[in-house]
């Protein structure tokens, strides 16, 4: 038992920092703590209040229902005052609901309307005469706000309903809602034109809904969902909530197809258990399930206490979103060296599990939420979905909190760090070294539109890896066979064909080379682009910035990446190692032979197979003499180049009269 005084002291606090969060959630829609905490600070008022009875003022939050109205709409008195729901946390909780309302109804069974709890916002819709005729929110339950243009744009709330029998004043009540996928579009066009980002879909939805511009409320995803009524004249509407739901389908109202009859305590877990599994594969977000008494004779007879209907309860799934604080940041290296930072946690319980480690995405995300070391902040973890770090609670900044720096060097292999400007990913530059990237390295190297070493997968990759025989690419050139036929699953035929494949892929071609280094930025084109340029590596290694921006296609992203990475001592070392393991090219065509374009502006398209050629050799040949290939003819193709077995290009070709070739006049086209 608290003294009088303390109790005082405490019930001040609570109510000072639930009012604020009231304000922050339903005036701003911008709310800083989870529902967990703002939930635990309730009934922590709610439990003082029924110890000192005597304390309970008219203005303690624990007195309303929900916000008040914002002073910005019209207001609206619901006839039929808008309740909320008690919560259930466990079956024990659903089981002692069951018990008093079959105790109180003198009943063996209950039948229930389960129905899955949406996160949005509740609305109640007027209908006159089968016309929308009023739009309200909530707000505390007994006024709310008039948003009657707001939802006019929502196209899932009919303006008029279908059908007929309806009463002449009918008051649908329902929740707005927008689904995940309509949530992710708008935070990511939000945050593409730097304005503020929504937490969740319930406060999204929220925020659209009470826009004071229509058109605004118009272009966000919304829908609908009925579930419940207010006010009804002529009260003439079926004696069962699933009839009604009935109804109410009838009418042109959406009614959630997840919506089940069940029968007694048990019948209500059953579902609960159901829809948890199916919960990430729904297309909206829920926090739980809502049981109701299916007869409305028996809703009647059971009646209320306080805000709440004896005859429904809100079973609650575990939050997933809790407050806990962030010890510090660790970078993690990624197989292609992008650093994600990772934030380490004061341990939470969330989402079902213990929560100790979170993602926190790149640096970008880290600036945009100002998280820093100390702070407390909202952990979220959905489903099986990694952890993630989504808000600072500001209020609980402690003083000097520093902010999250971005390593210099990388913590697998000390290789600099680079970001580039304007990037929000930071990347290790000493790919052909970092051991976080090898297996990736070496798999993009042997591949075939890389050094293309036949036999060399990603299974026999990883064991040369795991077990240190190779470690940077240069490392596949001292194999030997009898190491390769030790390995699991490796007879001496294979090791032998792979020895084989790996001395062919020792002859190669400067372009194929740099791409196969794994520069980031740099794939298959801009490798080619950069081999005509500098016509060979020794230039390439040497090449400052300024230098590099000077090559066509080349942009400051691309420039950066290149440079830092033959910046580093590391990768040369490789790029050493491989020459001297024998790993050769031709020359590359003298610049003058280069400049002697003489498939410019010519546009080629192939089709079927060619004898002498693979595509691709077809492809590097056309785009090193200037020309350009596209993928399908169109009247601007100039040739169509026809290998064995054409597909219907060829047709297409002949239609549109662009000059085909066969691989003869290809070949003279190309020259020696
Ligand atoms: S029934 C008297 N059914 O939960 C009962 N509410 O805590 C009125 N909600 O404000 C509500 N899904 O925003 C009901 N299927 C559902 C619901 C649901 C979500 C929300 C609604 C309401 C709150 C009650």
């Amino acid at each position: 038992m608290s003294s009088r005084r303390d109790a005082e002291k405490r019930l001040r606090e609570l109510r000072a920092e639930l009012q604020q969060h009231n304000y922050r959630y339903y005036v701003l829609d911008e709310p800083s703590v989870p529902d967990s905490e703002y939930d635990r600070l309730m009934r922590e008022l709610k439990a003082l209040e029924t110890e000192h009875p005597e304390l309970v003022t008219a203005d303690s939050p624990s007195q309303r229902v929900g916000g008040a109205a914002a002073p910005e709409f019209g207001e609206v008195r619901h006839a039929v005052p808008m309740l909320s729901l008690d919560n259930a946390f466990s079956d024990e909780d659903v089981q002692d609901f069951d018990r008093r309302a079959r105790e109180k109804l003198e009943a063996d069974a209950i039948e229930y309307v389960a129905e899955p709890k949406l996160d949005g916002l509740a609305i109640s819709l007027r209908y006159e005469d089968g016309v929308l005729a009023r739009g309200a929110t909530r707000g505390d339950g007994t006024t709310g706000e008039d948003v009657t243009a707001n939802v006019r744009t929502v196209r899932a709330i009919p303006l008029k309903l279908l059908s007929t029998g309806w009463p002449k004043v009918l008051e649908v009540r329902g929740e707005v809602y927008m689904p995940k996928k309509g949530f992710e579009a708008l935070n990511k066009a939000l945050a593409a034109r730097g304005e503020k980002t929504y937490v969740n879909p319930r406060n999204t939805a929220a925020g659209s809904l009470r826009q004071l511009d229509p058109r605004i409320t118009a272009e966000r995803p919304l829908e609908f969902y009925a579930y419940a009524w207010g006010e009804v004249q002529p009260d003439k509407l079926p004696r069962r909530h699933s009839e009604v739901l009935e109804k109410f389908r009838s009418w042109g109202l959406r009614v959630n197809p997840e919506i089940k009859t069940v029968e007694g305590a048990e019948g209500c877990l059953a579902y609960y258990r159901a829809i948890g599994k199916k919960r990430d594969r729904l297309p909206y977000e829920i926090d739980g399930v809502v049981y109701k008494v299916d007869r409305l004779d028996h809703r009647e007879e059971l009646g209320f206490v306080a805000k709440a209907p004896r005859w429904a309860v809100a079973h609650k799934f575990p939050a997933q979103e809790e407050m806990t604080v962030l010890k510090a940041v660790d970078f993690q290296v990624g197989r292609t060296g992008a650093l994600t930072p990772t934030a380490r946690l004061e341990p939470v319980f969330v989402g079902g599990v213990t929560v100790s480690n979170a993602t926190l995405h790149n640096m970008d995300e880290i600036e945009r939420k100002d998280i820093r070391l100390g702070d407390t902040v909202v952990v979220r973890r959905a489903g099986d979905v990694i952890p993630e770090v989504v808000s600072v609670v500001m209020e609980r900044r402690p003083k000097g909190a520093r902010r999250v720096a971005l390593p210099k060097i990388c913590p697998v292999c000390g290789s600099d760090v680079v970001r580039p400007e304007g990037e929000a990913v930071a990347r290790c530059s000493g790919g052909l070294y970092c051991a976080a990237q090898r297996k990736e390295l070496i798999r993009h190297f042997a591949s075939r539109r890389a050094l293309d070493i036949e036999g060399l997968g990603d299974k026999l990759i990883e064991q040369l890896v795991d077990e240190g025989i190779v470690n940077t690419p240069a490392d596949i050139f001292k194999l030997t066979a009898k190491q390769l036929a030790e390995l699991e699953r490796m007879g001496e035929k294979s090791a032998q064909n792979l020895m084989d494949a790996i001395a062919k892929a020792k002859h190669t071609t400067l372009p194929r080379f740099l791409h196969a280094l794994g520069i980031p930025e740099v794939g298959e084109s801009t490798a080619l682009t950069l081999a005509k340029h500098f016509g060979a590596l020794e230039p390439l290694l040497e090449a400052d910035e300024e230098t590099l921006l000077a090559v066509p296609d080349v942009g400051p992203v691309v420039a950066a990446e290149i440079a830092a990475f033959f910046h580093q001592k590391h990768n040369r070392d490789v790029i050493k190692a491989l020459r001297k393991a024998g790993v050769d090219w031709p020359a590359m065509p003298k610049r003058a032979a280069v400049a002697e374009q003489t498939l410019a502006g010519k546009t080629f398209v192939l089709t079927g197979t060619l004898a002498s050629m693979t595509r691709d050799e077809a492809k590097e040949r056309i785009q090193s003499l200037g020309g350009k290939v596209s993928g399908s003819v169109s009247a601007k193709t100039h040739y169509l180049v026809v290998g064995s077995e054409p597909g219907s290009k060829l047709r297409e070709a002949e239609r549109l009269k662009v000059p085909v070739v066969d691989e003869d006049g290809f070949r003279r086209l190309i020259g020696p």
